[in-house]
């Protein structure tokens, strides 16, 4: 099989083309290194001990993705590619919609001109919105709070028009929770540029001196210690579920939407202390005020991606924790 990983070089991506590499697969990345470096390649193929092709391209170029079908046959593509920060989209939503609506758009029609009918889509939690109640189940009604949420509303919208004229075609929504952690080889992991948005990264850095505390942001959350609870996942148990979603889209057609989460919620607090207590350091931390558009509590209902893709998470929150701090290791010790 030969896989095209749009969004191979970033943090999920990378971790999946190892998964796909040590499986047996071909794989193709497709990356313009907007948000990822140059050198990830070369890290996958270390720790897969197999090279996965490399195209420098923007998705949404339409020739350039072109001759990547052109030159081989495609079996299924898993499209990572897209911005990502709930923040950034609000100030700049534009550019996400532009960015994330035609580097899909492009892709739909590329793969459909070349006859491949399988796609796995970086789908998030994100698109159940405010108002559900927890834990979320896939048939609920989706909607969104940024201008990043609605790309992915819209997307996984395109994906049912499609499938509904194209009763050949597959594609899986996968609904990430959390994703944290970093390969266990210390070699690939989640290291944004500029100041994190994002808790596990900047938990690493305060952890690491690099930054001087922790904002908590809220303490008086209807929660059990007051601070918000989350459905964090390793990024290698999440990378896992992609290759069980391109098994599924074998033998399935339509668009299928899938959580991909552990079912259990965790607190800030809480993941500070596991990880203060697995690495035996100080994260610092002082509770500020809440963050615009944070919900208290969400975590998935994790039983169709048990039932129908065959997968669970396996690994635990000290796991992450673990992988996180030896990814930044390793990362201060090679700078
Ligand atoms: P990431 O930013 O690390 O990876 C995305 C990759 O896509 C980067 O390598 C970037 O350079 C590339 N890219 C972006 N636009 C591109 C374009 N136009 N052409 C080519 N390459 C492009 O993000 P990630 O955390 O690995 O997330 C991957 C996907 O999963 C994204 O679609 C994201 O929205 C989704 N997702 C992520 C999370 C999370 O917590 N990380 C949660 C839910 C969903
Ligand atoms: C956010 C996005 C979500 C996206 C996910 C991964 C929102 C509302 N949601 O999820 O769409 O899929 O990132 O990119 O933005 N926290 C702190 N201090 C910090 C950072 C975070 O206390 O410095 C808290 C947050 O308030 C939250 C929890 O940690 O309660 C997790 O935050 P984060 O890692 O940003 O993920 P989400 O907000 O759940």
């Amino acid at each position: 099989m030969t896989i095209l990983v749009t969004g191979g070089a970033g943090y999920i991506g990378s971790h999946t083309c190892v998964e796909l590499l040590q499986k047996g697969c071909e794989v193709v990345i497709a990356d313009n290194f907007s948000n990822s470096s140059r050198d990830v390649p070369a890290r996958i193929a270390r720790i897969a001990g197999k090279q996965p092709q490399v195209c420098e391209l923007d998705v949404a170029d339409c020739q350039a993705l072109e001759q990547i079908f052109a030159a081989q046959h495609i079996d299924a593509v898993i499209h990572f590619a897209g911005l990502k920060a709930v923040g950034e989209s609000c100030q700049i939503p534009l550019r996400y919609y532009r960015n994330n609506l035609d580097t899909t758009l492009t892709l739909l029609e590329t793969m459909e001109r070349h006859g491949c009918a399988k796609l796995v889509f970086s789908s998030s939690a994100t698109v159940y919105g405010p108002k559900n109640e927890i834990p979320y189940v896939e048939g609920m009604d989706t909607s969104a709070t940024s201008p990043y949420g609605w790309t992915k509303v819209m997307i996984e919208q395109i994906l049912r028009d499609y499938c509904a004229v194209n009763p050949d075609f597959s594609a899986v929504l996968l609904r990430y929770f959390n994703p944290i952690g970093a390969h266990e080889s210390g070699l690939l992991g989640d290291d944004p540029n500029g100041i994190p948005n994002n808790l596990m990264p900047y938990i690493v850095r305060v952890a690491a001196g690099r930054l001087p505390n922790l904002t908590v942001f809220g303490g008086d959350y209807p929660t059990r210690d007051g601070t918000c609870l989350r459905d964090y996942l390793h990024v290698v148990d999440l990378a896992k579920g992609h290759l069980c979603a391109l098994d599924y889209a074998q033998t399935h057609t339509g668009a299928e939407a899938f959580n991909l989460g552990t079912g259990d919620s965790v607190s800030v607090l809480e993941l500070v202390r596991s990880f203060q207590r697995v690495n035996g350091v100080s994260v610092p931390y002082v509770i500020g005020g809440r963050r615009d558009g944070d919900l208290a509590e969400f975590y998935a209902n994790p039983a169709r991606a048990r039932d129908e893709l065959h997968w669970t998470a396996e690994k635990s929150v000290d796991d992450m924790c673990r992988d996180a701090w030896h990814f930044i290791q390793t990362r201060l010790s090679e700078a």
